[in-house]
């Protein structure tokens, strides 16, 4: 080789060397994101909070909208490092992940209950470790030692506001039935079913015992059917064709989400039914997506109570009070409306989601 040819391959060496010592001090060639850590781990940047989010799963827009509000607000721009994982309905997933959580000793455990019960053991072990643990969107079954606060909704508020929304309808059913030459119904039973969530969770749990409150002071009100959809459309549809064929004479669908209400509405027109206020069946569901107030709009859905999944800046304002040594409450509730063909009109075009 000449004497110049080998001080390029020389050169060559060197600045390859010192390319790979590069990439290798950023991180090397598969460094992670928030957005693509699915699941994954890696060491954050000093000055960042690094926060372990688990989510319990995708099974609705809501949860989507949830997921998103959280990325969003605890993004590296507002001094936040999060690390994401899905843990798709199951609970081992999520043990799983609060688990490898500890093992980095990131600042803070944040996480969406699967459901209520289960959770003693892995949250000693974060106590243990000094890791605050908060809890979005569900709750845990007592415990509350090992948890610093809860941000989320009021779950048996909304069950109560969808029965007060049924005892106000059929008081002004009942009037009008009275002005009329129709019978008085006020005595009539009046035969409800109930598509709850995933069993053993806060929304399932809460939402039932709300409604159930109200429900009891009705000597009329039954619930003649109650079963779980799972938070889903496709369970949603199933169950509810199951009571469908059970039951003749329907005159209330409770459903505990949207996605359960769209597979609800599927079945009741496969049976030739409809729900709205002048159709078969009324129709009660909560969350409050974009497509369920369309639906509120043409009153096929009678009334949405709202559960807020906007949760994720006032997830960020507790972690920093924290961070400045202030004291935080126990529990924290997002606001939350009740939508009807009255109102609904004023929400739909600023609704994001
Ligand atoms: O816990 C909140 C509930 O979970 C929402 O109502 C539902 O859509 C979600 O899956």
């Amino acid at each position: 080789m000449m004497k110049n040819e080998k001080r390029l391959v020389m050169a060559l060496i060197v600045v390859v060397v010192l390319f790979l010592s590069l990439l290798i001090a950023n991180g090397g060639f598969h460094k992670t994101t928030p957005e693509n850590s699915d699941d994954e781990h890696e060491l954050a940047d000093e000055d960042l909070i690094v926060v372990g989010f688990s989510q319990l799963g995708s099974e609705s827009v809501w949860r989507a909208t949830h997921t998103q509000s959280i990325q969003k607000a605890l993004s590296k721009e507002n001094g936040f490092f999060l690390q994401y994982s899905n843990a798709r309905q199951k609970q081992e997933n999520q043990i799983k992940a609060i688990r490898g959580y500890i093992s980095q000793r990131v600042d803070y455990i944040v996480f969406s209950p699967l459901m209520e019960d289960g959770w003693e053991t892995v949250l000693t072990e974060a106590k243990d470790a000094g890791i605050p643990v908060i809890l979005v969107d569900r709750k845990i079954s007592g415990a509350e030692e090992l948890y610093t606060t809860y941000i989320g909704s009021d779950m048996a508020a909304e069950g109560r506001k969808a029965g007060e929304w049924l005892e106000e309808y059929e008081k002004k059913r009942n009037k009008k039935d009275q002005q009329s030459d129709d019978e008085p119904q006020e005595d009539e039973d009046l035969n409800i079913v109930m598509l709850t969530g995933t069993l053993g969770s806060t929304s399932q749990r809460g939402r039932s015992s709300g409604f159930e409150e109200v429900a009891s002071k009705h000597l009329n009100w039954k619930v003649v059917g109650l079963s779980s959809g799972d938070f889903t459309v496709v369970k949603g549809k199933e169950v509810m064709a199951q009571m469908l064929r059970r039951f003749d004479d329907i005159d209330v669908v409770v459903s505990q989400n949207d996605e359960m209400t769209f597979g609800a509405m599927e079945a009741i027109e496969e049976a030739g039914k409809s729900t709205g206020t002048n159709g078969d069946m009324v129709l009660i569901s909560f969350d409050g997506s974009r497509e369920a107030l369309e639906l509120v709009k043409s009153g096929k859905i009678s009334c949405d109570v709202e559960c807020n999944p906007l949760q994720g800046q006032l997830l960020a304002d507790v972690i920093n009070k924290l961070e400045a040594g202030e004291q935080v409450e126990k529990e924290y509730f997002v606001e939350e409306l009740v939508f009807t063909q009255e109102n609904v009109s004023a929400y739909l075009p600023n609704r994001a989601y």
